[in-house]
């Protein structure tokens, strides 16, 4: 048990901030504080012309979607939309969990002939008791796959070993078997399964390491232009490598013929969170999107000043973002872009927005506000939005017992994500793809 939180320890210090209680000091919790805003409209052009109908609608998505790359997560690169996968399968197919689920663990190769390039691992339980094409949820991890689930089958990976803290030359190492099952309550994986679910995951620093001088040693170097050595002003952040590598999760899961291949669900926490709106905002294979405290730069509102500001994202995780990005920093009523376009990129698919009481930092009443305003994108497109535009109560869905696409709720607690949030979440799903257990 020692060793287990001695090495919970070491790992949670290479995120310090997971751990922010409330409102850091400097920031100020007081809410009648806010200075009057207003925010940018989802059904406006840039040049002020009005989106009337839905046939306008894909012509804004594209523009939003631009100055999100412009302007926060930098320019997927297009060779990179197209690189050459390769997928092995480590791990087919093993019985897992006394028997409840099927294990399986692939290499995904970002590229077809080098092994010893990047590389994501994704772990993937099936159900065993399913039948037909399985609906997947799948998320990033932040501390390798086998942290989400004690199970001794799961491959121990390479994860990064450096502290952002320290200065040392960043390696990576094999984690400790004590490792194992570490984020058991933030991923509930049984839970997931026992609701007929599939679950996939990968480790984010295979992709993109989660430390500022990070840049060399994840994916950003394969798109180098020929001669560059550093990124360019809008090339992608780690925020964007994240989300690239959730779609090539995707490009596997659509090949598995056991994984329904247009219901896969993505979720994702705080930076993660964000990492999960920006893949569901490229890539329209996610088909629904269960987003937990994604925060600023995520869901929540630039414009109210609540929490968390730029110059704090800019400074403390630059690696994230574009260098555009650092335009930004005291001008959050200036940025043309904040969390209701960032769910308005998302319309019509389902999404589910969730908040946690204490989490401050993230501005909970910013994230509700920005699904209230997108909301107007979804109904414009025919489908329903968030069913009001007052703040519920603590521990109270906003829920109603037809089929809507927009949810929400606060939940008593801090940042993080809990059984609650998974029974919501798994809830959501079944109101929209049938029940399955
Ligand atoms: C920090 C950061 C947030 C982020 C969070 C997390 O608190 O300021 O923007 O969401 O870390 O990823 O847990």
């Amino acid at each position: 048990m020692m060793r287990r939180t001695l090495a919970l320890a070491v790992l949670l210090a290479t995120v310090p901030s997971l751990a922010h209680a409330q409102m850091p000091a400097g920031y100020d919790p007081d809410e009648s504080h806010i200075q009057p805003y207003t925010l940018l409209d989802p059904l406006t052009f840039s040049d002020g012309s009005r989106v009337n109908t839905a046939a306008d609608w894909p012509r804004r998505r594209t523009e939003l979607l631009r100055l999100f790359e412009q302007n926060v997560y930098g320019r997927t690169p297009e060779a990179a939309k197209h690189i050459p996968l390769r997928f092995h399968v480590d791990e087919a197919d093993t019985p897992a969990l006394g028997g409840k689920a099927l294990r399986r663990q692939i290499t995904v190769y970002f590229s077809a002939r080098r092994e010893d390039g990047p590389k994501e691992h994704l772990l993937l339980y099936l159900p065993a008791n399913a039948h037909g094409p399985i609906p997947v949820v799948i998320g990033l991890n932040f501390f390798g796959n086998q942290t989400v689930l004690a199970d001794p089958g799961i491959r121990l990976n390479p994860v990064w070993a450096r502290a952002q803290h320290t200065t040392g030359p960043a390696h990576l190492e094999t984690p400790a078997e004590s490792t194992r099952g570490m984020q058991t309550q933030e991923w509930q994986v049984e839970k997931v399964l026992a609701r007929g679910y599939a679950f996939a995951t990968i480790y984010c620093g295979d992709i993109d390491p989660d430390f500022t001088d990070s840049i060399q040693l994840g994916v950003r170097p394969l798109f180098y232009a020929p001669g560059q050595t550093a990124p360019a002003a809008e090339d992608w952040g780690a925020l964007g490598t994240w989300a690239w590598g959730l779609s090539r999760a995707v490009d596997y899961l659509q090949t598995d013929r056991h994984v329904a291949p247009h219901r896969i669900a993505v979720t994702g926490h705080s930076r993660l969170g964000k990492a999960a709106d920006w893949a569901a905002a490229q890539d329209p294979r996610f088909a629904i999107i269960l987003s937990t405290e994604s925060g600023k730069a995520g869901q929540s509102l630039y414009r109210r000043r609540y929490g968390e500001d730029i110059r704090h994202l800019e400074h403390s995780f630059p690696h994230w973002f574009c260098q555009n990005y650092a335009k930004w920093v005291g001008r959050e009523t200036e940025i043309p872009v904040d969390g209701n376009l960032m769910l308005s990129l998302l319309a019509p698919r389902p999404v589910y927005v969730a908040s946690a009481k204490d989490d401050l930092w993230s501005d909970p009443r910013g994230e509700f506000l920005s699904a209230v305003d997108a909301s107007r994108v979804y109904r414009l497109l025919g489908h329903q939005g968030l069913v009001t535009t007052e703040f519920p109560p603590v521990d109270h869905p906003v829920d109603t017992p037809v089929q809507h696409d927009v949810a929400y709720h606060i939940r008593t607690g801090k940042h993080d994500v809990t059984a609650y949030d998974w029974d919501q979440y798994l809830s959501f799903l079944d109101l929209h793809w049938g029940r399955r257990q």
